[in-house]
This record gives structure tokens, C-alpha cells and sequence, in this order.
């Protein structure tokens, strides 16, 4: 169980972190989503130790960050922002020191080792120095060395920044393939990451928490949840047929997207699906509608709706 109580961390007159306050319980892997600046690094460098608060407690199953730094990040894996690795070490021997300072022994160290490195895809330049590493290959470094000594909490500040798409893949893999009993906070610029990997989602803006819910509830709040676009045939006008829709009466509002020929329709009420209504009428009426979306919601609005309330 990791529990935080109302942390603060001011740089100077910058207040960076507002008397933040949660907790996260085994099992769980926590999104942190928000803009630059949030305080999203500042958080994950204070609960990993890296950093004092200026008030307020971090404990990690019991342990407080402060009074009992070593045993509390022995339980602890940590990629920070930008991913620092020793730049003139090669990811062999940066490896084997990580797995050294972690207590890692034996065949259980080698073990270890070949895991990370399978996990990883680091086989091709465990011998090159790493500042010679592209930016992904120093990322992927990093990742390896937080999950070497297979620890019960990840904390991964942008663990899939400038990964290719097979990498990005493999890191969403492996969080998700972490054993039910983990802890994992990571955090991410890449909303669509939420929705593939996390149970829960946490919006922080101006060192305050202002969301923290499932990802689903979080695509809910968006004003396109339960909306329908259709998709017209490229010999007609989707703008043509916008009165036909807006005559019934479960649709609230109908906008036209006219650069894509389509039709967004908007349900009156949230928790009713227009879906049946509108694909019977387009069948009856035999309307040359080529495809029909119905919209989960759109987290890009919803993360500018929760995070730009704060500045009006
Ligand atoms: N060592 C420091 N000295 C002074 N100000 C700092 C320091 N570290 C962070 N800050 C400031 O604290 C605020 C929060 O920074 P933080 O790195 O936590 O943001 P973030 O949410 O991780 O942003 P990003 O999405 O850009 O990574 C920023 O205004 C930043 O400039
Ligand atoms: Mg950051």
C-alpha cells in the first residue's frame, strides 16, 4: 500500500505540489495524466525519495519515505523523467551494478538479468556505452533497471516516451502481464496509454488532484459518450441529411463534420443509446451511410474540460 497525506512542495514561491492526497493499494495501476508543469514528476520524486516534501508524509507498506528511506525503496522500482542511466557504462555492467546494489545474488541475479533483457530487447546492445544508445534503447535501459529486482511498486515517469511502436507495445505488455498483487504508477502524456493499461486514472493540474476515477468513468464524463458518427457515401452531402436526424426525438443536438462527409448525433440522455433508433431509420430509409461509430467518449476533451476549469 503506498498512502500519501496531504503532500506539498513548494520551490520557492512555486507552490509545485498543493496538499496532495491518496492512496494505492496492491493490484492497482494508477494513470497520472496532466499538463506540463502539474506536478506530476514532483510527486513520483517525493514518494520514491528522491526528493523532500516541504510538508505532508509518504509510506510505502508501512515504511515512511523519510524516516525509512532504505527499506521503503528496496520495495520499489523507479524509472525517473527523462530516464538518467550512467552514460558511460554499457547496459551490461549498468545492469549487473543495478543488480548488485539491489542485493541480487547468484544464479538468481543471472536469472534476472536475461528476464530484463528479453523483456526489453536489449540483446543487440548490451555492449554498447550508453551514451552511444538511441533515446529509446536509453529508455528501454531504464525500464530494465526498474524492473530487474522484481519489485512490488513501479513508479515509471513517461515510461513509453520515444519508444517505437513495437516498443510501446512491449512496455504496455509487461505492465500488464505484472503479477495481480503489484502497485504501478506511471505517468503519461499518451491518454489512449490510460485507457490500454490503467485501472485508475488521476488528472493533476496546478499540484492539485482534480480527477481520479476508472478510465472508463473518466471517457464518460465527455460530451461524446453515447454519441454516433456516421460515415456517408462520398456521392452525397453528410450536411444534407442533418434535419432527417435531428427530427428524432431521443437525438439532442446533430453536428455535421464537413471536411470528413460525416454526422456526429448526440444522445438526449447520457445513459440511453440512440444506436437502434438511428440505424432503423438509415435501413428504412436506406440513407447511403457507409459505417455507424458509436463514441466511448473522447479523453482529450475531457482532460481540456477537467484541467482548463482551474484558469476560467
Ligand atoms: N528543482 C526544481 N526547482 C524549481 N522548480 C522546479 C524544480 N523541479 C520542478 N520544478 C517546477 O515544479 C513544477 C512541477 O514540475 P513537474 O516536473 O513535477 O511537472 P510535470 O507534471 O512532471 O510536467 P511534465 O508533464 O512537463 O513532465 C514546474 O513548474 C517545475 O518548473
Ligand atoms: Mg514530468
Amino acid at each position: 500500500m503506498i498512502e500519501i497525506s496531504h503532500l506539498v512542495k513548494k520551490f520557492g514561491a512555486l507552490l509545485a505540489v498543493n496538499d496532495i492526497s491518496f492512496s494505492v493499494a496492491p493490484g492497482e495501476v494508477l494513470g497520472f495524466l496532466g499538463p506540463n508543469g502539474a506536478g506530476k514528476s514532483t510527486t513520483m520524486k517525493i514518494v520514491t525519495g528522491f526528493l523532500k516534501p516541504s510538508a505532508g508524509r509518504v509510506t510505502i507498506f508501512g515504511c515512511d519515505i523519510e524516516q525509512d528511506t532504505i527499506a521503503a525503496q528496496r520495495q520499489m522500482g523507479y524509472l525517473p523523467e527523462g530516464a538518467p542511466c550512467y552514460e558511460e557504462m554499457t547496459p551490461r555492467s549498468f545492469l549487473n551494478f543495478v543488480a548488485a546494489a539491489r542485493h541480487l545474488k547468484g544464479a538468481y541475479a543471472n536469472e534476472r538479468f536475461q528476464q530484463v533483457v528479453d523483456t526489453m530487447s536489449l540483446q543487440a546492445v548490451l555492449d554498447q556505452r550508453i551514451e552511444t544508445l538511441s533515446k529509446g534503447f536509453k529508455r528501454r535501459v531504464g525500464l530494465a533497471q526498474a524492473i530487474i529486482h522484481d519489485p512490488k511498486i513501479l513508479i515509471l515517469d513517461e515510461p513509453t516516451d520515444g519508444l517505437d511502436p513495437n516498443q510501446k507495445h512491449q512496455v504496455r505488455e509487461m505492465i500488464r502481464g505484472l503479477a495481480k498483487d503489484k502497485i504501478v504508477i506511471i505517468s503519461t502524456h499518451i491518454l489512449e496509454e490510460v485507457t490500454a493499461v490503467c485501472s485508475r486514472a488521476m488528472i493533476i493540474a496546478e499540484g492539485k488532484v482534480v480527477a481520479d476515477c476508472r478510465p472508463d468513468e473518466l471517457e464518460q464524463r465527455s460530451k461524446y459518450h453515447g454519441a454516433l458518427t456516421l460515415d456517408f457515401d462520398e456521392s452525397v452531402t453528410a450536411g444534407d441529411f442533418l434535419g432527417a436526424f435531428a427530427g428524432l426525438a431521443q437525438v439532442a443536438l446533430v453536428e455535421s463534420i464537413t471536411e470528413n462527409n460525416q454526422l456526429t448525433l448526440f444522445p438526449r440522455y447520457k445513459d440511453q443509446s440512440i444506436l437502434l433508433d438511428v440505424s432503423h431509420m438509415v435501413r428504412d430509409r436506406q440513407l447511403p451511410v457507409v459505417s455507424i461509430n458509436q463514441e466511448k467518449g473522447k479523453l482529450d476533451e475531457v482532460f481540456r474540460a477537467v484541467t482548463q476549469e482551474l484558469n476560467s
